[in-house]
């Protein structure tokens, strides 16, 4: 396991080892999207990560797939933020912000009875978006999700801008730095796929045209922070929200050769069919390491014995953990102490109380308990 506890440079973030906490939506926040006071503790438990990524971040009050979920776009979500990495930063950890646009995963409910925002207007496949909310019983339920409709140039110009004021905002948190989620079928990765994305204007069509949103955003972000902070996450094989794109080696060997020029802090892989057991693990390195020799993440399914070998044998720099460390605060001592680990519960993941959030224990508190030297 040693390998895992090498020191690792990403762009400007300094990771002393190679142990990531994977972004974990938690919808925790208020009515507001203001982060809860619990979220310091919970992030600063997890601070023994090499890097922890934050929970998907809404850029503004257009994304919202998941009830509950926290924002980075008014003052009050960037105060309470601040005081979560503060925190974090206190107990010797690293965080950066993953900024977040849902686009067509979403529901009228979830954006005060407006429709929700798409590349294309494509909506014959509802019932395959993940939209999450909280009932007023206290229960976090799946709901169907609404028909969104194509944006127009002034509405993608919009949050463009919203991701550039997001990254902004981030920076006076203290974050270290931001991740664009560019997965898991949200709106980045709708654009990005030839099957969601059927525009005929400038950002549809060509691959460079399809690319075009994460461009500009990137560029934005640029504005106001390096890019040696910037992180990007992409998946590119994930069916979730029914995203798939049927030529992922077309759609992303074209961006790889761009990311080896683009100067980003890392790219984050996620392998995310992995969570249904269907690995495209070694297709989706494939397509990036031709091109691609920047910093590099991977996720997905990937269990201690087998990140130790993927950073032993330099196939990426480090691995992000999800389940595992939502389950265990201190998972980096325990991978070091060869486990053992707790098991994720089903209680709490999503929503609630801090049931399921704050009452993992440590090996340490459980040693404390028993008694054990
Ligand atoms: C409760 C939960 C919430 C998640 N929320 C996000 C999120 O906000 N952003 C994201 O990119 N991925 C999210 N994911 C996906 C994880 O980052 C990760 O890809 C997934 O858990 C697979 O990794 P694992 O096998 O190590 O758990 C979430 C996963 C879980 C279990």
């Amino acid at each position: 396991m040693a390998g895992l506890f090498r020191p690792a440079a990403l762009g400007d973030l300094s990771l002393p080892n190679r142990i990531v906490m994977a972004p974990m939506t938690r919808s925790r926040a208020d009515e507001h999207g203001v982060i809860n006071g619990s979220a310091g503790e919970y992030y600063a438990a997890r601070a023994g990560a090499g890097l922890i990524i934050s929970e998907g971040i809404n850029v503004g009050p257009m994304s919202n797939a998941f009830d509950r979920t926290p924002g980075l776009w008014t003052d009050e979500q960037t105060e309470g933020w601040k005081a979560v990495v503060e925190r974090t930063h206190k107990q010797g950890g690293r965080i950066v912000a993953q900024l977040w646009h849902a686009g067509r995963a979403s529901a009228r409910g979830l954006l005060s009875n407006r429709q929700p925002l798409s590349p294309s207007g494509v909506n014959d496949d509802l019932e395959r978006l993940q939209v999450w909310a909280l009932l007023a019983n206290g229960a976090y339920v799946r709901v169907a999700a609404t028909s969104s409709r194509a944006m127009t140039k002034v509405e993608i110009e919009t949050v463009v801008n919203e991701f550039r004021r997001a990254a902004a905002n981030a920076v006076r948190a203290g974050f270290d730095g931001v991740e664009i989620h560019g997965a898991n079928g949200y709106l980045v990765h709708q654009f990005l796929s030839p099957t969601i994305n059927l525009r005929t204007d400038d950002y549809g069509g060509s691959i460079e045209a399809r690319s075009r949103l994460l461009l500009e955003i990137v560029a934005a972000i640029s504005d106001v922070m390096p890019r040696s902070q910037i992180g990007l996450r992409l998946s590119p094989f994930a069916d979730y929200n029914s995203t798939r794109d049927p030529m992922p080696e077309d759609t992303y060997g074209r961006l790889a050769p761009w990311l080896q020029t683009a100067g980003l802090a890392y790219l984050h892989l996620a392998d995310t069919n992995a969570w249904t057991g269907a690995s495209d693990y070694e297709r989706m390195l494939a397509i990036f390491r031709e091109h691609y020799r920047g910093p590099l993440i991977v996720n997905a399914g990937i269990t201690p014995e087998r990140a130790a070998d993927i950073v032993n044998t330099g196939e990426a720099d480090a691995v992000a953990f999800g389940r595992l460390f939502l389950a265990n605060p201190d998972l980096p001592a325990r991978i070091r102490a060869g486990g053992p680990y707790n098991s994720l519960q089903a209680v709490g993941i999503y929503g609630g109380s801090d049931a399921g959030y704050l009452d993992y224990p440590s090996l340490a508190f459980i040693d404390e308990q028993i008694g054990r030297e």
